[in-house]
């Protein structure tokens, strides 16, 4: 039976799909079947992330509506075994998904796969309330902003109350606090939250912190999830992640500002 683990945030833009993809591709390189669901109907940016928009036929909808079945829905990933992608559509319907549909669908992936890795849309209404109410486990992707841990303090509300485990009084969803784009020399400066900040406002486990990076903008344009690249430090800050979601203790990484080197020292540093 598969983990089913919601990447959400309550406020948009803050990383969600990007660490969709670099979780679930990290789980798959580490052995696990795993799929990766685009819950974001009408966007579809899953499947550029990861490289594999050409090769989309059939989607998420059309499994729901019957009009496909996952097996020709499933996009199999090109560079890993164990990694399947199910693309959102591109239907400008909000109301494509209903409940009953995406219990059934997620009812089929839960029995071939060892985690259904969800893509929430941004917001707190019915895309995203869909993508979270089946989950076991909660990855709360938050920027080190005052409006983003408000939206993340909300959504934390709604994992606790709206939710199939809240509705049927079992044990609460798992959360993880993930803080992407964390930039230490503007925490440094006051300009943004620290995370010990983030942490004690949200009191939440912390899975990881992603620093800013030009290697995603960078990963995201050649279709190739950033935790590939293991060379960038937003790689190896998701690689960490994913070894702490299976329950390994690993030190956080990338928490201070960069010491200088002299030629930067002596000629200024480019921000
Ligand atoms: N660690 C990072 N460093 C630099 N840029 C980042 C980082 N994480 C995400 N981004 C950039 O932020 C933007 C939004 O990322 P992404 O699409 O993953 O967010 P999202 O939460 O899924 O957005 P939406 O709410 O619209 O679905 C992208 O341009 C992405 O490249
Ligand atoms: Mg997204």
């Amino acid at each position: 039976m598969a983990k089913i683990i919601v990447v959400t945030s309550g406020k948009g833009g803050v990383g969600k799909t990007t660490t969709s993809a670099a979780i679930g591709t990290g789980l798959a390189l580490r052995g696990h079947k795993t799929v990766i669901v685009d819950f974001d109907v009408g966007l579809r940016n899953l499947d550029l992330i990861m490289g594999c928009e050409r090769r989309v036929v059939y989607d998420f909808v059309n499994v729901v509506n019957e009009e496909a079945n996952l097996q020709q829905a499933l996009i199999k990933d090109k560079r890993l075994e164990n990694l399947y992608v199910l693309a959102a559509s591109q239907t400008r319907d909000k109301d494509a998904l209903t409940q009953d549909g995406v219990e059934k669908v997620l009812t089929e992936l839960a029995k071939d796969f060892d985690f259904v890795i969800c893509d929430s849309p941004a917001g707190i209404e019915k895309g995203a309330s869909l993508a979270m109410y089946f989950a076991d486990e909660a990855i709360v992707v938050t920027n080190p902003e005052v409006s983003s841990v408000r939206d993340s303090d909300r959504m934390l509300g709604l994992l606790s109350s709206k939710s199939r485990r809240a509705a049927n009084n079992e044990e609460p969803i798992k959360e993880h606090l993930l803080l992407t784009r964390y930039n230490p020399e503007r925490v440094s400066k006051g300009e943004m939250l620290g995370v010990e900040d983030v942490e004690e406002i949200l009191a939440i486990r912390l899975l990881g912190v992603i620093p800013e990076s030009t290697a995603v903008l960078k990963a995201s344009n050649s279709g190739v999830p950033v935790i590939l690249d293991d060379q960038s430090d937003a790689g190896q800050a998701y690689s960490d992640a994913v070894d702490r979601l299976l329950g390994k203790e690993m030190p956080h990484r990338f928490l201070d500002v960069k010491k200088k080197g002299w030629m930067e020292r002596l000629f200024g540093g480019r921000e």
